[in-house]
């Protein structure tokens, strides 16, 4: 594993939540979380592939599973490099493709936002790792950097909040027992999940990062929140903004989680299926972008 850059201050207390709780809660729950997104995730890789023989640099890697997948696509004369703010993140994607005996893939710590990529990529992916930048132009101009001209950006974000039902619903049910506090000791994950959800912000950042050929193709799909409708809230209490407003609130909102639970659960029979199953409806961006051959650097 190497590590590039430092991590901007402005980045430090989002870095910070990565690589502890968000990183734990992640892990504890990434079967719901990974499975959840792999119906749209074969789609965005069918729709927009790399291609074979190509060199791809996946951003905010996470566990790298999407790394390890476009080093399967790009073929045994392709690359991948997976690049995550999180030393734990990386140092599980690093284990796992090893385990894997993916050979064509290598993995880094850094910030988006201070790394220093040189143009030898011809693919850019994230899915969901674009969302939490202090400052995202720069971050997204260093991916930029990171593409030779003509190279495509491909990512995957979600959509303003109240476009995901699972999202929205739930945040309002906990929003009956709880309110943002006005300050919090508790570090965030940075802007936040739907930071890019509105179309003119998100395709703002890339234009101002030098990318052209913008476009956001908006995909709804059903996302299976749980096995079962305990999975589905402990799932829903611990990532995202129903789970947020919880974290942030301490033991107040420890203290509250009881009775959150059983409204949750009320909520949630609604999307239950026959197989016991959860599925409430999600809305993602599939965003688009190419450097330009002549872009400022
Ligand atoms: C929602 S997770 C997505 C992980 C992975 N892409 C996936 O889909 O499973 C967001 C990821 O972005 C990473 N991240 C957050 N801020 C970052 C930054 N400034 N630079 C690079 N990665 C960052 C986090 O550490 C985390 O792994």
């Amino acid at each position: 594993m190497s590590s590039t850059g430092a991590i901007a201050p402005a980045n430090e207390e989002a870095v910070r939540a990565w690589d502890t709780v968000l990183y734990d809660r992640w892990k504890q729950f990434r079967g719901v979380f990974v499975e959840a997104l792999a119906d749209i995730t074969d789609e965005v890789f069918t729709r927009f592939p790399p291609s074979e023989g190509g060199r791809c640099i996946d951003v905010g890697c996470g566990f790298g599973d999407t790394t390890r997948r476009m080093a399967q696509l790009t073929g045994p004369d392709g690359f991948a490099l997976g690049t995550d703010s999180s030393p734990r993140f990386i140092a599980d994607a690093v284990r796992e493709a090893e385990e894997a005996g993916a050979w064509n893939v290598a993995f880094e710590v850094a910030d988006a936002q201070t790394a220093a990529w040189t143009s030898t990529f011809d693919y850019a992916f994230s899915r969901m790792g674009t969302q939490f930048f202090a400052a995202p132009v720069p971050a997204m101009r260093a991916v930029r950097g990171a593409l030779v001209p003509g190279g495509r950006l491909v990512k995957v974000c979600w959509r303003r909040k109240h476009e995901s039902p699972m999202w929205a619903e739930t945040a309002e049910v906990v929003e009956r027992f709880l309110s943002r506090p006005a300050e919090y000791e508790a570090d965030t994950c940075g802007p936040g999940p739907f930071s890019l959800g509105n179309p003119d912000t998100c395709r703002g950042i890339l234009e101002a990062a030098g990318f052209t050929d913008v476009d956001l193709h908006a995909r709804d799909f059903p996302y299976r929140m749980g096995r079962d409708l305990d999975e589905a809230i402990d799932a829903i209490l611990a990532v995202g903004p129903a789970a947020e407003l919880v974290r942030l609130n301490g033991e107040h909102g420890e203290a509250a989680r009881p009775a959150i639970a059983d409204a949750l659960a009320e909520h949630l029979a609604d999307w239950t299926q026959p197989d016991g199953s959860v599925v409430g409806r999600a809305s993602v961006w599939f965003v688009t972008a190419v450097s330009p051959s002549s872009a400022a650097a």
